[in-house]
């Protein structure tokens, strides 16, 4: 049996935690949208057309930020084809996904469906085949309050009040050569900071995001941060991280330390970002939105042949990623190292919400289930929000075909305001169990009210429409804590939510 240790402290803090780090991603892409959170005519439908069990997954799931209308999707669309009777949208080629846009949900309709899901909005504009003036021209339609052309547009359009969309993306990964009016990163800094500038001068109020590079992996991964952000530092507020993960050559080992790469993505897009600052002499610190992450490779291959036979289809079913259990400890795994980097990072989108390598799954007419993926969001999502607590662990460490020196327990922890301490952890380690060793002393008495588990024997595990509960959480025996020390064991590959709370 392995041992590790965990030290917390109630004063030593990492940070606030924003709440925006459990954002998600609705794209206009394969069955998000259509046949996702929108079916009329089924029998779950609400009177918008909006799927009710869908809705409920989501508001169980805690989303409090979604980042809309794409993605790709984006850097092609004419957000005005959105608004207005939708009668008289126009049907769209979406160049993106090589399927037809119909625009029968556009900004109105989605907003309706937000409101319920207790979301916020964060609205991504086009800036591949778009100028700066159409992202001042929504600005103006989304958030002025009347009296201009569109924003008197939208009040005719049945919205009287203003949408308040405070969060926007400019642009989506405009340096990936598959991107629909791709720049190099002296180009986009510049087009970034003039939609910046006027963006904000329309509503002072809004955020801005600009793109960092698309992946770490991007030969020009570094120069695109430092370039972009030489142009625009001072008009915008954060820059994106975009990063998929997926096991192709069936390495777990490998798999499941990917997150060292994460770290490593984070750490250095903060220190560009500070050495842009240092540069500048500014007093300004730029944040990181992280507004792409998951797991995503299961799909590929299918995506290829269906986008050969059925170009230009509508709501075909892409990027369909049906996740097994391992995909769920990286997914911890992730949130834990967003929560480890929440100092910086202040959005973070899981990429994405329903059916498109999503958490939430759904068949037209049909069911609506939780992938593996769906639990530990919901977990973090639940009990991490508050404050991060430095975590010192002191963990055995293996080696695989990939990473060195990877530490068999990965944790976090947090601390809400109302005194509970909650532990989020993985046990990477495939075979063996680890005595997780805690010292709690600082917190004076806790006791232990809640030991969340999710194993399986079989990474391979998935949770379908007929077998939704294959692979879920299970509620493991409560360790005693003695004198602020509990020795929890943490069974080999599983995702633990060691909840605490004051004795009185
Ligand atoms: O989330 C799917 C796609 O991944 C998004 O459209 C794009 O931004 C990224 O490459």
């Amino acid at each position: 049996m392995k041992k590790a240790s965990l030290i917390l402290d109630k004063d030593y803090q990492i940070s606030r935690i924003d709440p925006r780090i459990y954002g998600s991603f609705i794209e206009h892409l394969g069955r998000a949208v259509y046949g996702g959170i929108y079916e009329p005519g089924h029998p779950l439908a609400d009177e918008n057309g909006f799927r009710k069990d869908v809705m409920e997954a989501v508001r169980k799931l805690g989303v409090p930020i979604v980042r809309y209308p794409g993605g790709n999707f984006v850097s092609g669309f004419n957000w005005e084809d959105s608004v207005g009777p939708v009668s008289q949208r126009p049907k769209r080629l979406d160049l993106a996904w090589f399927t037809t846009e119909t625009n029968e949900v556009g900004l109105h309709e989605f907003a309706q469906w937000a409101r319920k899901a207790d979301s916020d909005i964060m609205y991504a504009i086009n800036l591949g085949t778009r100028r700066p003036e159409n992202a001042r021209d929504i600005v103006e339609y989304a958030n002025h309050p009347g009296g201009s052309k569109y924003s008197d547009m939208r009040i005719a359009n049945g919205a009287k009040d203003p949408l308040g969309i405070k969060l926007w993306c400019l642009g989506n990964e405009m340096d990936g050569p598959w991107q629909m009016g791709s720049k190099t990163a002296y180009e986009y800094g510049r087009t970034a900071n003039e939609a910046a500038k006027i963006m904000k001068w329309v509503d002072p109020s809004i955020e801005l995001v600009a793109c960092g590079s698309s992946g770490s992996g991007m030969p020009t991964f570094g120069d695109w941060e430092l370039t972009m952000l030489n142009e625009c530092y001072d008009n915008i507020d954060y820059v994106s991280l975009h990063r998929y993960y997926g096991n192709p050559t069936k390495d777990t080992a490998s798999f499941l330390a990917s997150t060292m790469d994460m770290d490593d993505f984070i750490r250095t897009v903060v220190s560009i970002c500070d050495a842009v600052k240092g540069k500048k002499h500014s007093k300004k610190q730029i944040h990181l939105s992280f507004d792409e992450w998951n797991v995503w490779y299961h799909s590929n291959e299918q995506d290829k042949e269906i986008t050969q036979r059925e170009k230009w289809g509508r709501a075909l079913p892409l990027l369909e990623d049906i996740y097994n259990f391992e995909d769920a400890l990286l997914v911890g795994s992730m949130l834990i190292t967003l929560l480890r980097n929440s100092d910086r990072v202040k959005v973070a989108c899981l990429a994405q919400l329903v059916n498109v390598i999503a958490p939430i799954m759904t068949r037209n007419g049909g069911g609506c289930w939780a992938q593996t993926i769906y639990y530990p969001f919901m977990h973090a999502s639940r009990y991490g929000r508050g404050t991060a607590l430095l975590s010192i662990v002191d963990s055995p460490k293996y080696d695989c075909a990939e990473y060195q020196d990877v530490p068999i327990i990965d944790a976090a922890a947090t601390r809400s305001d109302q005194g509970e301490v909650t532990v989020f952890c993985v046990n990477r380690d495939m075979n063996e169990e680890c005595i997780l060793d805690l010292d709690l002393r600082s917190f004076g008495d806790l006791k232990m009210t809640e030991h969340i588990i999710m194993h399986h024997d079989d990474v391979r595990a998935v949770n379908t429409e007929e077998n939704p509960e294959n692979v879920v959480p299970t509620q493991a025996p409560l360790t005693k804590v003695d004198g602020g020390r509990a020795e929890v064991p943490v069974p080999p590959l599983s995702w633990n939510v060691l909840r605490f709370a004051p004795s009185v």
